[in-house]
Formats: C-alpha cells, sequence, structure tokens
C-alpha cells in the first residue's frame, strides 16, 4: 500500500552509518526504532521518541544494521573447481589459469543453467545480509558470450561489470600479437556488444593477464563508451594496477594485497576505494592485504567476497567481517562500516550501505545485541531478518 508505514520497535542497537544521527563513525543508536515508508527509511532515531505506524515489527533488543554491500562478485558461471581448490590446499600455488576452466564450462551451459546458478548465489547472499550486490562477466571471453553472461546478470542485478579482460581467451594466448589481438577485440566488437548491458569496465592487471598499457586500453576504452572504471589490482604481486585506477578515477581497486608505500600514498591522496577481499587470502592460503596501513595512512577501504568458483568460493559478508577483524587489522567497527558505507563508496552510491531517511530501506536484524557479535561470533549464521527496499525479504 503507497504510504502505509512500519515501525521496527525495539531494535537494541541501530547501526545508522550517519555520525550525525548516532555515536561515532558508525552512528550508533542505542535502544532505537526506524521506520519504513514507501521502501525507504523515513526515520530513525530513539525508541522514546518513535513515531506512530500502521504496523510494527518487534525487534526484541537485537541489533539491526545497514543491509550489506558486497561491490565484487564474479557470479555469471557453470562447473565446479572443487579440485583446484583440494590441491591448493595440499601446496599448489593459485595462478590466473584456473579462470579458463570455468570459462570452458560456463561456454558450455545453457543460459537457463547460468540464470539459475546466478539467482542461487543471490539468494543465498540475501541470507546472509546482502542487499546490494556487484557481479561481472569474465567467464565467456568472446563477444556473445560476455554479452550473455552482461545480459543475464543484468536482468536481475542493478551493478553489473564487463571483465572481458579478466584473462587473455584460450584462443588467443600465444603470442604477443595474439594477445594484443585479443586486446582489440575487448575494446572494439566486444565492446560494442557489452556496454548497453554494463555499469562498470573492469580488468584483471596482472602478471599472467593484461599489463598496464593494457589495462589502460581496456579501461579507457569502456569509459569512452560511457562505463565506469574498476580494477583487479596488486593482488598476486606488485604492478601498475593501483596507480592506473587512482590515475583514471577509478571508483575501487580490488585486492590491493602487495601494495608499495608510493600505491598507498597515490589511494590516499585520490578517490579511489580500496576493496579488500579477504575470502581471497583464505581460499588461495595467501598473505592478508594490511587494512591497518591503509585506514591509517587516510584511504577508504571496503570489504567484499570476490565470491566466485576459484579464488573464493565464499557469498558471507559476516565471513569477510571475521576474517579481516582477526587478520587484517580492522576494528569491528571499521569492519562493519567497510561492508556496507564502504562498499556503497566503492560502487559511488549514496542510497545503500547507510540508514539514514532518504536511504534504501535495505536493512537486516541480528540474533545478537550488536553488530561487533559478527567477528566475535565467526561462522554462526546470525541474520535472522533482511528487508529489502522495505520488504521483509528474509524471516
Ligand atoms: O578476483 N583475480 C581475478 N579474478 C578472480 C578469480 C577468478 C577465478 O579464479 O575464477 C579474483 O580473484
Ligand atoms: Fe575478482
Amino acid at each position: 500500500m503507497p504510504g502505509a508505514t512500519t515501525l521496527i520497535r525495539d531494535i537494541g542497537t541501530l547501526v545508522t552509518g550517519d555520525p550525525e544521527l548516532g555515536e561515532g563513525p558508525l552512528g550508533v543508536i542505542r535502544r532505537a526504532a526506524l521506520l519504513i515508508e514507501d521502501g525507504h527509511v523515513a526515520w530513525a532515531g530513539p525508541a522514546a521518541r518513535a513515531p506512530a505506524a500502521d504496523t510494527a515489527h518487534e525487534a526484541g533488543g537485537r541489533a539491526c544494521l545497514p543491509g550489506f554491500v558486497d561491490s565484487h562478485s564474479h557470479l555469471v558461471f557453470a562447473g565446479d573447481r572443487t579440485e583446484e581448490f583440494n590441491a591448493r590446499m595440499s601446496g599448489r600455488a593459485y595462478t590466473a589459469g584456473g579462470i579458463r576452466t570455468t570459462v570452458a564450462a560456463t561456454r558450455a551451459a545453457s543460459d537457463a543453467e547460468l540464470a539459475a546458478t546466478l539467482d542461487r548465489y543471490v539468494r543465498e547472499a540475501l541470507r546472509q545480509g546482502t542487499t546490494t550486490l556487484e557481479t561481472k562477466s569474465g567467464y565467456g571471453l568472446t563477444a556473445r558470450e560476455e554479452a550473455r553472461a552482461l545480459r543475464i546478470a543484468a536482468e536481475r542485478l542493478e551493478e553489473v561489470t564487463y571483465l572481458g579482460a579478466h584473462v587473455v581467451a584460450p584462443e588467443y594466448a600465444g603470442t604477443d600479437a595474439d594477445v594484443a589481438r585479443y586486446v582489440d577485440l575487448v575494446t572494439g566488437p566486444m565492446l560494442d556488444a557489452c556496454a548497453p548491458h554494463a555499469r562498470w569496465v573492469d580488468v584483471f592487471c596482472e602478471r599472467g593477464a593484461f599489463d598496464g598499457d593494457q589495462a589502460r586500453a581496456v579501461l579507457t576504452a569502456g569509459m569512452a563508451r560511457g562505463l565506469k572504471p574498476r580494477v583487479h589490482a596488486n593482488q598476486l604481486s606488485h604492478g601498475p594496477g593501483v596507480q592506473l585506477a587512482v590515475e583514471l578515477g577509478a571508483a575501487s581497486a580490488d585486492h590491493c594485497t602487495h601494495l608499495t608505500d608510493a600505491d598507498v600514498a597515490a589511494l590516499a591522496d585520490g578517490d579511489t576505494v580500496a576493496t579488500l577481499l579477504p575470502g581471497c587470502e583464505f581460499s588461495t592460503r595467501a598473505e592478508y592485504p594490511d587494512a591497518r596501513r591503509l585506514l591509517d595512512a587516510g584511504v577508504t577501504v571496503a570489504l567484499s567476497t570476490d565470491c566466485n568458483p576459484g579464488s573464493s568460493f565464499t557469498s558471507s559478508m559476516p565471513f569477510c567481517i571475521a576474517v579481516a577483524v582477526r587478520e587484517m587489522g580492522m576494528t569491528p567497527d571499521e569492519a562493519l562500516w567497510s561492508a556496507t558505507a564502504g562498499g556503497a563508496a566503492a560502487l559511488r552510491r549514496e542510497d545503500v550501505g547507510r540508514l539514514r531517511p532518504g536511504a534504501r530501506a535495505d536493512l537486516m536484524l541480528l540474533d545478537a545485541p550488536s553488530h561487533v557479535h559478527l567477528a566475535y561470533r565467526p561462522g554462526v549464521p546470525l541474520v535472522t531478518d533482511v528487508w529489502q527496499r522495505g520488504a521483509r525479504v528474509v524471516h
């Protein structure tokens, strides 16, 4: 019913994400209430001052948080890489080469299979509190296959990224001239087919994938077609990705595991968010990125899952928060901010990631009195209820 209001009452700890509404950078209000109207937050404040509403939902003293904003995933895929994971846990290293296993399986899958897999993981993420989810192409690597992946993603999600430059397609992996022809495809006919379905352009700038010059060509071609840049940068080694991302004004440099002091300074001076993906280091048994170093330098940090069948097969933002707190030097407050408002910054979104009047009513209740329990009780499914655009979609 348009104009109908719902009041969430008896919230133990409300994280608004707006320092003007409550304590600290998270804008925390104890003993709070929140009013939803027309899919948006109409009011948030102390329970004692709550307005009247058409219906009420009792939170029973539980914590209420903004829905997670997972700004980095790769969910248009088919097949499985259990064996690769198993081998890695027996000592083999992660390389970009495994991506081609998923490319072969994805090309062989029907549209319906790809859509069903994507729906399954979007729902899985939603049950764990993720209300905004970005996803990418990158397992097709032909104009037709990349456009198919993006069309299927765009039918379901708002934040869709063209990653034709994930790795060089197997048909072009040979001489430098072959690779140059693949970059011409990615910046030419493949871009023509993909640009109508995507908001973002991304490139895996890494040894074994694309070098700095190739990455620049991919990003600037996408930008000329109206796509906004984001970069897989400095995941497996030092390289030009982070500096390129900042120079081009990319919304986000993702991974940021191997950083020089100059990389950190560039991020601190620019407005590119550093998106850290702890599931990836967990699942590749690699060294975690140093979130403390970035935060202390004044860099805006986001946390995301990087959910994909190769390097990080988790859709769980609570898991990423727990690892970031335990292993990456983040406080529980910083990790929650990075998983909500930080993710929104990485997608250049103002309407999600915070619970302030006018924001989308994307939020969750935890079976716990505060958000600190996400790290304090790792692995426990604490999310009990999720609202997306004001509708209670998980309960
Ligand atoms: O972000 N780094 C490149 N792409 C993915 C891995 C994809 C895969 O291994 O299938 C990542 O980790
Ligand atoms: Fe990724």
